[in-house]
C-alpha cells in the first residue's frame, strides 16, 4: 500500500487468503490526523469461516514435517528484512512512534522471526529410562511436545509488527494454527505481515488476521475450537478474558509500573542518559518503560542534575524525521489521560521538575518528584512519557519500593557490584532484572514476562513454544535396555 496515497482498502487475511467484508476500518496519524490506510472488516461469517479453517487444519499443522514450518519462518524474515524501511514507515505512519524506533521494532521481528526458524529445528522431545525402579524393568518413557491447538492472538497497538511476530512466529514454530486480532488502532502492520506469510507454502487455515473490532472479540475468546488465548494488553481487559474462559489455555502479558535503581556505585552519567530515553522511547508507551525511578539518597541530588540534563536533550517532534526520539501518543485522547493523570499527582503535592504539557497527542518528556505513593502515576501504568524520582536510604529500601507494586515485569538496577545484582536477582519480585540498564531492555529470544498483576506464562520463542504446547509421554515397555 501506498501510505502517502493512504486510500487503498487492505484486505484482511481469511484462512491465508485476501478477503474483503461489509466494513472498514480507518487508521489515522496521531501526529497530524492524516488518513493512512483502510483496513476492510470481515463480517460475522468469514470470522466463522476463518475459525473453521484453524479448526480443520490443526491436525495437518501439528504434522507438519519442521523443515517446512521453518522455512516458512525463514521466509518470512527475509521479507521483513528486504521491505523493512517500508514497513518502518507504516509501523510510523499507524503508530505515530518515530520512524528510528519503527526501524528497530522491524529489525527486532526479522529477529524473532529467524529465531523461531531456529528453534523450530532445535525443539525436540527426549527419552526418559524407567527402569530407575524394579516395577519399571524394561520400560522407556518417550517425551514430545504436543501444539494444544489452534491459538487466538489478541495484539496491542504499541509494537504492532514484533508482538504480533512474537505470537505468529512461536505458534507457526510448533505447528498451530493462529487468528491474529490485532488492535484496532494499529492493524496495518500485521495485514502487511498476513501479505507476507501468504507466500509461504504453509497449509490453507494455519493463519488469519482479522481486524474486528474489539466488541466482537468475546466470541472468539469464547469459541472452544481455540484452545489457547494469548493476549498482550491491559490487565482488566487481560483478567476478564481469563475469568471468561477459565478452562482455556490463557497467557497474559500486561502492564507494569517498571522500576529503574539507581544505586550510589552506578556510572550516573550512562544511568541517566539510558533512562531519559527509556522513560520516553515510544512516549512511554511500552511496558517496560522506565516509570519510577528510585535513587539512594547519597547521589540523589546529582543524579537528579544529570538526568534532567538528559531529559531535556531529548529530541522531540515529528515522528517521520530521523532525528525524533518522543513523538505523539496513539492518539490524543491517550495523552488527555496522561495529562490529568500528572494533574492528578501536582493536586495531591507532586513537583514537575521538567514537562508536564500537552500539545494535541504529544506530552513533553515528564520528570515528577514528592509524588504521593497513592498517585496513580506511581501505582498504576501511566503508558506514557513520565518518570517519577523516589529517594531510598539503602539498598534494602530501595528493593522494597520496587516491590511495593502490584506489578512485576521488569525491573534495571544500575550497580557495579555484584553482590548487589545477585541481592536484586534474589529480592525483586519480577520477571526480569537487567543489571546494569533499564528494565526496558528485551532481547527478543529472552524469556519474557510478568508475575503479580503484570501477567501469566512466557513470550520469547523458546518459552513461549513451550507455553503453546503440552508434554505428551509415550511408554514403550518390554525392552531390553
Ligand atoms: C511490551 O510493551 O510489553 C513489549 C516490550 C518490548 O517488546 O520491548
Amino acid at each position: 500500500m501506498d501510505v502517502s496515497r493512504g486510500i487503498d482498502v487492505l484486505p484482511f487475511w481469511l484462512a491465508g487468503r485476501p478477503a474483503t467484508g461489509d466494513s472498514e476500518l480507518t487508521v489515522t496519524n496521531s501526529h497530524d490526523g492524516r488518513v493512512v490506510g483502510v483496513a476492510s472488516v470481515p463480517t460475522e461469517d468469514q470470522v466463522e469461516q476463518a475459525v473453521a479453517a484453524a479448526h480443520a487444519v490443526r491436525k495437518q499443522a501439528a504434522a507438519l514435517p519442521v523443515h517446512v514450518r521453518a522455512e516458512a519462518l525463514a521466509h518470512v524474515s527475509r521479507r521483513l528484512a528486504e521491505r523493512s524501511e517500508e514497513i518502518a514507515r507504516l509501523i510510523t505512519a499507524e503508530n505515530g512512534k518515530p520512524i528510528f524506533w519503527a526501524r528497530g521494532e522491524v529489525g527486532r521481528a526479522v529477529s524473532t522471526f529467524r529465531f523461531a526458524a531456529e528453534e523450530a529445528r532445535r525443539f525436540s522431545g527426549g527419552v526418559q529410562r524407567l527402569d530407575t525402579e524394579p516395577a519399571a524393568q524394561g520400560r522407556l518413557a518417550y517425551v514430545t511436545r504436543v501444539p494444544y491447538g489452534p491459538v487466538l492472538a489478541i495484539t496491542p497497538f504499541n509494537f504492532p509488527l514484533n508482538l504480533v511476530a512474537h505470537k505468529v512466529a512461536p505458534s507457526i514454530a510448533v505447528g498451530a494454527p493462529i487468528i491474529v486480532k490485532p488492535a484496532p488502532a494499529t492493524p496495518l502492520s500485521s495485514l502487511l505481515l498476513g501479505e507476507i506469510l501468504a507466500e509461504t507454502d504453509l497449509p490453507e487455515g494455519m493463519f488469519s488476521v482479522l481486524p474486528v473490532p474489539n466488541d466482537r472479540a468475546g466470541a472468539l475468546v469464547e469459541d472452544p475450537r481455540l484452545p489457547v488465548i494469548s493476549f498482550t494488553g491491559s490487565g482488566p481487559v487481560g483478567f476478564a478474558i481469563a475469568d471468561r474462559v477459565p478452562r482455556k489455555h490463557v497467557t497474559l502479558e500486561l502492564g507494569g509500573n517498571a522500576a529503574a535503581v539507581v544505586l550510589a556505585d552506578a556510572d550516573l552519567d550512562w544511568a541517566a542518559s539510558r533512562i531519559a530515553l527509556f522513560s520516553n522511547y515510544q512516549a512511554g508507551q511500552s511496558c517496560i518503560a522506565v516509570q519510577r525511578v528510585i535513587v539512594e539518597d547519597a547521589i540523589a541530588d546529582a543524579f537528579t542534575d544529570k538526568l534532567l540534563e538528559a531529559v531535556g536533550s531529548l529530541v522531540t517532534g515529528d515522528p517521520d524525521d530521523d532525528k525524533t526520539q518522543v513523538g505523539p501518543l496513539v492518539s490524543e485522547d491517550a495523552a488527555i489521560r496522561v495529562e490529568s493523570w500528572v494533574g492528578e499527582a501536582v493536586a495531591a503535592g507532586a513537583r514537575i521538575l521538567a514537562g508536564g504539557t500537552r500539545d494535541g497527542a504529544t506530552f513533553a518528556p515528564t520528570v515528577l518528584a514528592g509524588v504521593p505513593a497513592d498517585a496513580k502515576v506511581v501505582c498504576e501504568e501511566v503508558f506514557g512519557p513520565v518518570m517519577v524520582i523516589q529517594r531510598a536510604a539503602s539498598v534494602d529500601e530501595a528493593f522494597a519500593a520496587v516491590n511495593d507494586s502490584k506489578y512485576g515485569l521488569q525491573a534495571g538496577v544500575f550497580t557495579r557490584s555484584l553482590e548487589a545484582a545477585f541481592k536484586a536477582n534474589r529480592e525483586l519480585e519480577v520477571g526480569g532484572v537487567i543489571v546494569g540498564d533499564v528494565p526496558s531492555y528485551r532481547a527478543d529470544q529472552m524469556p519474557y514476562g510478568g508475575v503479580k498483576e503484570s501477567g501469566v506464562g512466557r513470550e520469547g520463542l523458546h518459552s513461549a513454544m513451550e507455553d503453546l504446547t503440552y508434554e505428551k509421554v509415550m511408554v514403550l515397555t518390554g525392552l531390553s535396555l
